[in-house]
């Protein structure tokens, strides 16, 4: 059954991006998806049904393509974000000016708009990610009052950039970092939950004007994270402890890499704790208060970490 309802996905191409077209387009909605790249986004085009997903090329940094995204849609969803700066790809013009940007458009538009920012949102916060995803906040309230903004935890899912990562590292190194002693607590939530809760918001399920803080069904250190992964990819990694100063050291260092394995930030946000705050429980501003069941962490990971096995889905001493 389909709504005639348009809506515009900022990013829709990302990790968390093509979970929330997909959601929406089973959902009904007629989803445009806004990237910088449509050329490079095919992947997403099967979510839906032929014609239900259209493209458009978009960049949170010229004001013109949001507009020309956000036309005529009924609700805008921006999802853009980054963890480190490149060149123009600067944190303060995506997650800042480019959020108010978009909020403003979808307001001139009559558009519904729904947010993404991050748990540890914090404009006083010495990492830029967490200081301008709170700046992005006031200025996406400033021009959308009713908009609905999501606090993610940590995300988990087939394509994420966190246990992909550390069982990548796994496969070829000895030992793994525990930044901070590996203390720093997570709520790992599920990639199609956080999708579920925004389409929840487009549906009009969710208070206008609401923030929300999305965790799974777990709190876990780092150092829990990594063992979770260790056990099921198989393999017996030492986890070593690297202390804060020297973890920034590395830091200012490693940014400058290809990838920017780590940044100063990365580990000023692991300082704090990444999970969903007592505010948030009291005012019923979670995931399960959005209508979503979480989903454990156990159910999910072994289906996508399988590959960083020794010997992939066959187990070790079958023969096979
Ligand atoms: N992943 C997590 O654990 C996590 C946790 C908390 C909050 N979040 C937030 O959730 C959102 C989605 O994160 P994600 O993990 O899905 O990130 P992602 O996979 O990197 O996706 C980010 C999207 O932003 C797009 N983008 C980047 N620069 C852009 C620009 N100048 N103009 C237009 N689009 C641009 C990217 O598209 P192209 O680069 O292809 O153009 C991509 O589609 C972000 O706001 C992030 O801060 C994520």
């Amino acid at each position: 059954m389909y709504t005639n309802k348009l809506v515009t996905v900022f990013g829709g191409s990302g990790f968390l991006g093509r979970y929330v077209v997909r959601e929406l387009a089973e959902r009904g909605y007629r989803v445009r998806v806004a990237c910088r790249r449509p050329d490079l986004a095919g992947h997403v085009q099967p979510s839906g049904d032929v014609g239900q997903i259209q493209f458009v090329q978009a960049n949170l940094r010229y004001r013109w393509s949001i507009d020309r995204a956000v036309e005529g849609a009924d609700i805008v969803v921006n999802t853009v974000g980054i963890l480190a700066a490149t060149g123009k790809q600067t944190f303060d013009s995506l997650q800042a000016r480019g959020a108010g940007w978009v909020s403003e458009a979808a307001a001139a538009a009559g558009a519904k708009m729904v947010h993404v920012s991050a748990i540890g949102a914090d404009e006083q916060s010495k990492a830029d990610y967490a200081r301008t995803k709170a700046l992005g906040e006031d200025m996406v309230r400033k021009a959308s009052p009713d908009a609905i903004i999501m606090r993610p935890s940590i995300i988990f899912g087939p394509e994420d950039d966190f246990f992909n990562r550390f069982a990548g590292m796994a496969r070829i190194a000895p030992a793994l970092p525990l930044i901070g002693g590996g203390k720093s607590r997570f709520q790992p939530v599920y990639v199609g939950d956080v999708a579920k809760a925004i389409a929840n918001a487009a549906d009009e399920k969710l208070e206008a004007g609401s923030t929300w803080e999305l965790g799974g069904p777990e709190v876990l250190t780092f150092r829990e994270c990594m063992e979770r992964m260790l056990d099921v990819i198989d393999r017996k990694r030492a986890l070593v402890s690297l202390p804060f100063p020297i973890a920034s050291a590395m830091g200012s260092l490693l940014q400058f890499a290809p990838g920017a394995p780590i940044t100063p930030g990365q580990v000023e946000m692991l300082k704090s704790d990444n999970v969903v705050s007592d505010d948030s429980i009291t005012q019923n501003r979670t995931l399960e208060d959005a209508g979503v069941e979480p989903t454990a962490l156990s159910a999910v990971l072994p289906t996508y970490l399988v590959r960083f096995r020794k010997h992939g889905q066959f187990e070790a001493n079958r023969g096979l």
